[in-house]
Formats: C-alpha cells, structure tokens, sequence
C-alpha cells in the first residue's frame, strides 16, 4: 500500500500574517488525520517561519520549490538542495512547468536538479505533463517519456526508488479545468509502466501525485483512481479549509 501524500505548493505567494494564519488552521484541523503524508511547500524566505511553527507537529513536512542544479559555490542567488536539507526541508519539487517554461529549465537541468535532491537526502518530486498543443496532437506519453527518461539518463535504474514523480498537465494548472479522473489515471498508469520497465519494485511503491486545479470539489474522485497517489495542490493550498478538504479525501480516496 502507498501511503497518500499531499503537498501544497504556495509558489511566490504569502507574507509572513498569510503563513501564521495558514498554518494554523492547517495545523489544527489535520491533527487527526491519520495514514495521510502532508507538505508544505513556502517560497524560500519563509521556510524558517515555517519549520518553527511545525516544530511540534509530526503529521505536516516541509518542502522547497527547487534547488539549484549546482552544489554549494559561486552560484549568486542560488540555493543548493544540501541547504534547503539543512534548514529542514524534507522534499523538492523539481522541475515544475512553470520552472521548465518561465526559467528555460531544460530536461537536462531538471534531472541535474532531481539528482542534487537525492545526493543530499531531499525526495525529489519530479514534475512532468503536457501542454495543450501537446495534448492535442496526441504526443502527451512522448512528452513524459522524454522528461522521466532524462532523470533515468541522469539517475540510472535507481532514480525513482526515494522520489515521488507529479503529473501536472501543464493546460490544468491554474485554469480551473482538472484531468478527468480516467484522463488523469491514464497518464498516471503510463508513469508507472515506464517506470516498471526499468525498476518493478520502485515502480510499485512509487507515489504518483496529481496537480492541476485540484479543487475540494474534485479531490476525492480524482485520488480514488488505482494509480493517483495523492496531489500537488496550487491555489487551493492557500486556502487553509479547502487545503484540508483535501488532505482529507486523500484520507479516505
Ligand atoms: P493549481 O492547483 O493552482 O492548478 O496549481 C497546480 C500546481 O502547479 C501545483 O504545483
């Protein structure tokens, strides 16, 4: 069985007020949730308010946005994933769409990113899917084979025995149009045969999240499917009731 996992991803969102308030109700409300794993993904600034107000709560991690491809040096306005370790961060999303189109992140650089994470004991949480004109000309498995493929170049077999891979449909995020749960379960399924083809055994204990306009309304149904592990979880994650909404159908998905 794999434990559900749901992680919010802030972005370069928050202000000191918006993480005390967030975290409280978070905090309280996720308490009992049991077999359930939850992160928190704050911009950088706010990873040490963060930690201190987790600190006595063992059920909610934290997690980075990214870390730097390099390892510590002359690298202005980098962190490294030894650092984002250090201050506590537990996981790393890597390789987000908005990193890939925004940063010119290349599939190259995401699996240097994913490798830096395990080397210093951070799970990487590789972010893949398509864009719509992708999706529409039918090439949305060709697209997520290449991005795992470059982490298995990078990584070998072994990549994704300590890692989690999310699928964000790039059209889904932020729009308010979710994978159908079938359209998501079906990519989801793909992630895990690819996977299986080079390590069996790390393919089935493989977390799968969804992320795409993952919502309270759509959450239970979308992690019901045999292979949505939990999700990565944007605008809905700043909201402190709908994030636990969520957390909760994880629970019971
Ligand atoms: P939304 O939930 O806002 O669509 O964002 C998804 C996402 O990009 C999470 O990383």
């Amino acid at each position: 069985m794999r434990q559900p996992l749901v992680m919010g991803n802030w972005k370069m969102n928050g202000r000191r007020s918006m993480v005390e308030s967030l975290l409280k109700v978070v905090m309280a409300d996720i308490g009992e949730l049991s077999g359930v794993e939850v992160a928190v993904c704050p911009p950088y600034p706010y990873v040490g308010l963060v930690m201190d107000r987790l600190a006595a709560h063992s059920t909610v991690v934290c997690g980075a946005q990214d870390v730097s491809a390099y390892a510590d040096g002359a690298y202005t306005g980098e962190v490294s994933a030894e650092m984002a370790r250090d201050v506590g961060c537990r996981f790393a999303i890597i390789g987000h769409s908005e990193r890939r189109t925004l940063f010119g992140e290349t599939d190259a650089v995401v699996a240097q990113k994913f490798a830096r994470s395990l080397a210093a004991d951070l799970t990487p949480v590789l972010c893949v899917g398509e864009t719509s004109a992708e999706r529409d000309a039918g090439r949305t498995q060709e697209v997520v084979l290449r991005q795992l493929s470059a982490v298995f170049k990078e990584c070998g077999s072994g990549a994704f025995e300590r890692a989690v891979v999310a699928y964000e449909p790039v059209w889904a995020i932020g729009t308010g149009r979710a994978a159908s749960p079938e359209e998501a379960q079906a990519v989801h399924r793909f992630i895990r045969d690819v996977i299986t083809r080079q390590n069996a055994p790390a393919a089935g204990r493989l977390r799968i999240l969804y992320g795409g306009s993952v919502k309270a309304q759509n959450a239970r149904e979308l992690f019901g499917q045999d292979d949505i592990d939990g999700g990565l979880i944007g605008g809905a994650s700043l909201v402190g009731a709908d994030f636990v909404s969520i957390c909760r159908a994880a629970g019971i998905g």
